[in-house]
């Protein structure tokens, strides 16, 4: 069977979800408050803009719209500085072996991201001849939680929704591939993806039985 495997980008294929904390962690304390770890876990996965507005609903603060844009833009300036020395190297652990595997087993594989950074960082880290279909944060106008990215990447691949499986960090993430109606694979912690079909640490706990098996699932 022809399965198509959709992954997101930050926190799944790259150790990017860091960076996104870093700079809108310095954000907010300029702006003279600050969040954890924890409410991070919120807006993983999350648009730029949509980030934004939340963050400043935690510290209580209104902007003018042209101070949010300029907001914004600095939190972007100071993402691209962490990724701009990017390279394979922070492709995290067993990523490429799965992208082989699943290569090897002629299975289809889209990226199904949220940011608008998407291709610089694949190209970085050498892994955009790998996704045929990308859709990322240009090419959608509803985020996740919303199903819009997984169900263009399914249609990208040519493929129903019921035959895509999502490896997902984040938990509006793990949300929109259930209401695409996909396989939802966590990669992360159990107890803050509880909402997955599956949770796995990251991709060194996913055995080649586990992923023949997804291939093989006659539901779809
Ligand atoms: C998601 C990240 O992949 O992309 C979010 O999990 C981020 O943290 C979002 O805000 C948008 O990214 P960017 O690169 O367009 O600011
Ligand atoms: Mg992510």
């Amino acid at each position: 069977q022809t399965k198509g495997f959709i992954f997101d980008l930050d926190g799944v294929i790259v150790d990017t979800a860091k960076y996104h904390f870093l700079a809108w962690r310095s954000l907010a304390n300029q702006l003279g408050f600050d969040f954890t770890e924890n409410d991070n876990e919120k807006l993983k996965g999350i648009s730029r803009v949509k980030s934004l507005e939340m963050i400043l609903e935690w510290g209580n603060i209104t902007l003018p719209e042209e101070e949010f844009n300029k907001q914004m833009a600095l939190k972007n300036e100071e993402y691209l500085a962490h990724i701009s020395d990017m390279n394979a190297s922070e492709i995290l652990p067993d990523v490429e072996k799965t992208l082989e595997y699943l290569k090897n087993k002629q299975q289809k594989i889209a990226l199904g991201s949220a940011s608008k950074n998407a291709s610089p960082i694949l190209e970085r880290v050498g892994l955009l001849d790998t996704f045929k279909v990308i859709v990322d944060g240009n090419a959608v106008t509803k985020g996740k939680p919303n199903p819009e990215v997984f169900l263009k990447g399914a249609k990208g691949l040519d493929l129903n929704p019921e035959a895509c499986i999502v490896f997902e960090d984040s938990i509006s993430g793990i949300q929109a591939a259930n209401k695409a109606n996909m396989i939802s694979i966590g990669i992360g912690d159990s107890k803050v993806l509880h909402e997955a079909d599956y949770v796995f640490k990251d991709f060194t706990e996913i055995s080649e039985a586990f992923i023949n098996k997804l291939i093989e699932n006659e539901n779809a």
